[in-house]
Parts: C-alpha cells; sequence; structure tokens
C-alpha cells in the first residue's frame, strides 16, 4: 500500500509515519511545508527508511499536490497537515484560514482528479482520511458528551477552521463520491509534542524554574489521548472507516487543566526532588479569549465497531512523557 500523509513532520503525523513503518510494508509519502511546527526528527529511524519519501510542500499549491499524486500514484491520504494551536489562532488567525481551510480545499481538489482517473477497483479502495478534532463540537456541559453526528459549534478561530475543513471534506463526499472518512481525535500528548502545548510547556517551565502558567482557575476540562493510541486510531480508520462516516477517538478520560499541570509537578518532584516541589511555580494568569469550558466525546463508534481501544493509560503516559520530554529538551539545548 503507498500511504500520501500530510503534516508528517508533525507530532501526530510523525507518529502514524513510525508506526507504519515499523509494523507494515507501506510506502509512505510525507508531505510537510516544515512550518515552525514541523520537525523531521521526530521521524527517527523510520525518516532514513528506504520506504519513507519527504516532499517539502505547502497542501496550499495545488501544482505541487498534482506532481505529488501523479509521481507517487498513492491508495490513500491521511491528511492531518494543519495550524493547530488554539493560542496562534486567536493571535494570528489568517495562517489557519489559508492553511486548515483553503489548504484542505486545494487538497481535496487535487485528491479529487488523481482519484476520477484511477481505474474502478483503485478507486472502490481509495479513502481520504480527514483528521479533525473535538474542539468543533464547542463547549460541552455536563454530563453530556458530543457524539460522532453532534451538530458542530466551534468557538475559536482553529475550531472554526477546522469545522470548515470537515465541511468541505462532507461536501467532496456527498457531491463527488470522494470517500472521505474523518476523525476527531480528543486532546493528544506524549513525547514529541511542540512546545507550545499546554503538557510540554509545562514540563518546560517548571524544569527551568520557571512559572507554570495556567490560564484562569484552571477548572477547564479536556479528554486526554496518548498520540500511540490516537496514531493507531488513524491508521485503523484508514483501512477500515466507512466513507461518509465521522469517527469520534477518545478516551473518556477526562481532567482539569489543573490537575493535569498538578500531576506534571508530581511527576518532577520524584524524577527532580532536588527542586521539589515544583508545584510551588504554578500560577494563575488571565484566562484565554472564549476559552471553551469543557470537550468530552462518546467514541462508541470506533469502539464498537472497529474495535479500537486505548492502550496507554493517562498516568503512565504522563509519567513517560515528562521524563522523554526531559531528555528531549536538554537535547534541543
Ligand atoms: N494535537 C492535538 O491535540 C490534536 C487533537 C485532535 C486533532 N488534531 C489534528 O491533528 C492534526 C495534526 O496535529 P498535530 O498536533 O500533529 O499538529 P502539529 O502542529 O504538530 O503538526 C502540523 C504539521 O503540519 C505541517 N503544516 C502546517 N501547515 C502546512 C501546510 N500549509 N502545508 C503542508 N504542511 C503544513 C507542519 O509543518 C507540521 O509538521 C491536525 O489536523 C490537528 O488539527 C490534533
Amino acid at each position: 500500500m503507498r500511504l500520501l500523509v500530510t503534516g508528517g513532520a508533525g507530532f501526530i503525523g510523525s507518529a502514524v509515519i513510525r508506526q507504519t513503518i515499523a509494523e507494515t510494508d507501506h510506502v509512505v509519502v510525507n508531505v510537510d511545508a516544515l512550518t515552525y511546527a514541523g520537525d523531521l526528527r521526530r521521524l527517527g529511524s523510520a525518516g532514513a527508511s528506504p520506504r519513507h519519501h519527504f516532499v517539502h510542500l505547502d497542501i496550499c499549491d495545488g501544482l505541487g499536490l498534482h506532481a505529488v499524486l501523479d509521481a507517487h500514484r498513492p491508495d490513500a491520504v491521511m491528511h492531518l497537515a494543519a495550524e493547530s494551536h488554539v493560542d496562534r489562532s486567536i493571535a494570528a488567525p489568517a495562517a489557519f484560514i489559508q492553511t486548515n481551510v483553503v489548504g484542505t480545499s486545494v487538497l481535496l481538489d487535487q485528491v479529487l482528479g488523481y482519484w476520477q482517473a484511477l481505474a474502478p477497483v483503485a478507486r472502490d479502495r481509495f479513502r481520504f482520511l480527514h483528521v479533525s478534532t473535538d474542539e468543533v463540537y464547542g463547549s460541552i456541559d455536563p454530563p453530556a458528551r458530543a457524539n460522532d453526528d453532534c451538530s458542530y459549534q466551534p468557538n475559536s478561530p482553529y475550531a472554526a477552521s477546522k469545522a470548515a475543513s470537515d465541511h468541505l471534506a462532507r461536501a467532496w463526499h456527498r457531491t463527488w463520491g470522494l470517500p472521505v472518512v474523518t476523525s476527531h481525535g480528543s486532546n493528544t500528548y506524549g513525547p514529541h509534542q511542540h512546545v507550545e502545548k499546554l503538557i510540554p510547556r509545562m514540563i518546560a517551565r517548571a524544569a527551568a524554574g520557571q512559572p507554570m502558567p495556567v490560564y484562569g482557575s484552571g477548572e477547564n476540562v479536556r479528554e486526554w489521548l496518548h498520540v500511540e493510541d490516537h496514531a493507531r486510531a488513524l491508521r485503523l480508520l484508514v483501512d477500515r472507516g466507512v466513507p461518509g462516516r465521522s469517527y469520534n477517538v477518545g478516551t473518556g478520560d477526562e481532567r482539569a487543566n489543573i490537575d493535569v499541570v498538578r500531576q506534571i509537578a508530581a511527576v518532577l518532584d520524584e524524577l527532580r526532588p532536588a527542586a521539589a516541589p515544583h508545584a510551588r511555580f504554578i500560577t494563575s494568569v488571565a484566562d484565554r479569549l472564549g476559552h471553551d469550558r469543557r470537550y468530552a466525546m462518546d467514541a462508541d463508534r470506533i469502539r464498537t465497531e472497529l474495535g479500537w481501544t486505548p492502550n496507554v493509560a493517562f498516568n503512565e503516559g504522563l509519567r513517560e512523557t515528562v521524563r522523554l520530554t526531559l531528555a528531549q529538551q536538554a537535547e534541543a539545548r
């Protein structure tokens, strides 16, 4: 099988490629613009595999995509390239509209032309996995959980740009029959995440003896998913997801941000007892604009229809993430 992965130098895309190269015979074409968020070192030894082909390309470049599709003839596309940080979308939304909305439409257009020209058997087998987020559903009041077909109420520019891209992917399926499968993943964590995101940022700050800034009261609740579990779900969806369907990918493991930050401090106390207690670095800062209170999904469809279950429990996953992130951040200095 030949897979085209967009955003394969990013946090989740690189995990998809590492797993694919390690566990299958597939060939992977990795299309990534290498923005500030992209780093090919995340691929480790998979990056040097003869089955990994890197193409430095912006998904807004239609001619470039056309040439890549023509040269590599993929059997499936996994679309992860995106601007992904909510705070940046509040500071400067234009890049989010450009990559997440315009870029997705350019990619869909090119893939549609490629798919329409395939032989019937190859066309039937082809899949376009559109990777989205739980943030499109907006803030969900407890005890409710968003199911796979929940209506959209995106509140940040990031969430709105992802919601727009979901609608485009749906339209390319409904209008032309492009076999699109959509995933909605929850807050993802693990080693190799960019330092701007909550968990690596808190680790870096506390390890440097600097304040660990928590938005507002820290009561905002997120559902945490380990990056290896997320990558496994995406690989399952590209193999067995039903075209036209959306699948939530969540663990049900809800935690308030303040509890996650306290837990990071506790793990650091164990790993670096001389600097304990790290919780003394936790400080409250002005809340994020429009900060969603709670994300929570019902992920029954992927569990019951496809048999996916997360393997990594949060407590173990977080401990390992803190340990590896400290090592990675030390290496980068
Ligand atoms: N991280 C999460 O918690 C999470 C949760 C659910 C869904 N998602 C979604 O998963 C996908 C991957 O997220 P991530 O956390 O790995 O993001 P990331 O920011 O770590 O990686 C994004 C990658 O896309 C590349 N990229 C950005 N703009 C591009 C463009 N115009 N053309 C080509 N490449 C471009 C970057 O260079 C980078 O390698 C995104 O679509 C995101 O919305 C993320």
